[in-house]
């Protein structure tokens, strides 16, 4: 997707420095034509390989109505994690059954959105969520399809704030006898839901199975209870996403069948022991469908050279646009888009404009020689970058342009300072 021509960056096709040109910078730019291969790869190594499974699409790695649009087209579900999300998903008329509902704190007004739409699945989270959605389904006659997202109890192997499989963690029900099998023998007997399994998910950009498959021998341990002690069947498991991406030369990058299929193997031995079908199987991948699709571009701006300590080549974005190098030290890869074929002489810092010392997107890039009005892009940014974009500062957040083939769209526009602004109200008092 990415292609060095004249000395200049293009991507899916598209000269990048005249889409910065025609639309601005920062730019948020995502290949059409990567997200389609994402999905063709899920399809062909999972879906089509194993018969009874489904693909839920994380979209709090990035969703807009347009991707909505992507997304039932290739022919996955929809992972949404809250109202807003589901909203969106809504607005977009993805059809209800086809979404799941995660999170750790769903609101009344949350869960009777989900419920009223009818939607696929509540991945239940906590204790007392499931007597809501009782008390919910029962005013309205209705009956929701849950699952339990249990916490495993694994450490997987990444940044903590992005492991959320391990005991002590905000997600997921504690496995302790005590907690999880009333919780189950509720859920059972039931009339306002049909229990259909368990659900877990050990963290996220990871290039190692191993708490996957850890993770999975605990699940698979309480189906077998769970059958043990009230002889039913789940019919559903729901193995989470977390399959890490390619960001830098350090990413060992591995495909979705180096994950999927030791899990399927270890499935379908477990459900021939016990003689019962196979439950059905979903995974809810995010970043790994977006997150190579997205390359953000930026203009140069300011360049200090701080003689013997370090150069900061300041562009026109930054923590606002992309938080994860703030909040995970994040590692990215860049190039100056305008200048793509030409020596890396320079060593230097990618700063953002923020007022905030921590607002760096690359430490010691590798870089052409920089100068003013230069045309930076910086990859992989496809995933949790528009998603978790803020205004801080007051940077409107920068529009999204779809790329196919040498043609662009956009699909957000750039916020302008008017939406800035425009919840905002004065008091009578301060007139
Ligand atoms: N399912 C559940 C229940 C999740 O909590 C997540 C991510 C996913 C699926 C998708 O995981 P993925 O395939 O994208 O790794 N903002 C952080 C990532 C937070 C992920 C939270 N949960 C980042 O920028 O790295």
């Amino acid at each position: 997707m990415i292609e060095i021509k004249d000395n200049i960056l293009y991507f899916d096709g598209c000269n990048t420095v005249e889409l910065a040109k025609q639309y601005g910078t920062p730019l948020y730019v995502m290949s059409e034509t990567t997200i389609v291969e994402k999905c063709t790869e899920i399809r062909e190594t999972f879906l089509n390989r194993y018969e009874r499974t489904r693909a839920a699409y994380a979209s709090k790695a990035f969703l807009t109505l347009s991707m909505c649009k992507i997304i039932e087209r290739e022919g996955l579900c929809m992972d949404v994690v809250s109202g807003g999300e589901l909203y969106t998903a809504m607005k977009a008329n993805f059809p209800a059954e086809k979404i799941e509902f995660n999170g750790n704190n769903k609101s009344v007004e949350e869960l009777e959105l989900a419920i009223d739409y009818n939607i696929g699945r509540i991945i239940v989270d906590g204790l007392d969520e499931l007597s809501l959605i009782e008390e919910i389904c029962k005013e309205k006659g209705k009956k929701a399809n849950i699952l339990y997202r249990i916490t495993p109890g694994v450490k997987s192997d990444s940044h903590d704030y992005i492991v959320t499989g391990k005991k002590d963690s905000k997600f997921g029900i504690p496995l302790d006898d005590e907690v999880v099998f009333p919780a189950v023998e509720q859920a059972i007997n039931s009339p306002y839901v049909n229990f259909m399994g368990f659900h877990f998910h050990v963290g996220s950009q990871l290039h190692n199975n191993e708490s996957h498959l850890k993770a999975l021998d605990t699940a698979l341990k309480l189906i077998k209870d769970t059958i043990e002690k009230y002889k039913f069947v789940t019919p559903e498991l729901n193995i989470g996403g977390g399959f890490g991406i390619k960001y830098t030369e350090e990413d060992n990058k591995k495909p979705y069948a180096y994950f999927l299929d030791p899990m399927m193997e270890k499935i379908e031995e477990f459900s021939k022991e016990l003689n019962i079908a196979r439950p059905e199987i979903v995974i809810e991948p995010g970043r790994s469908i977006v997150g190579e699709a997205g390359i953000t571009l930026y203009t140069v701006g300011t360049i200090k050279d701080i003689k013997g300590i370090r150069k900061y080549v300041s562009v026109d974005g930054g923590m606002t646009d992309n938080i994860r190098p703030a909040l995970y030290q994040a590692k990215y890869d860049g190039v100056a888009a305008n200048k793509a074929g030409e020596r890396k002489s320079d060593v230097v810092t990618i700063s953002g404009k923020c007022c905030e010392s921590g607002d760096i997107l690359i430490k010691d890039a590798h870089v052409a020689e920089l100068e003013r009005g230069d045309i930076f892009a910086i990859f992989s940014t496809g995933a949790y970058n528009y998603s978790m974009a803020s205004n801080y500062n007051k940077n409107p957040i920068p529009a999204v342009v779809l790329v196919k083939d040498g043609k662009s769209e956009v699909i957000v526009k750039r916020q302008s300072y008017d939406h800035m602004i425009e919840n905002e109200i004065i008091p009578q008092s301060l007139m």
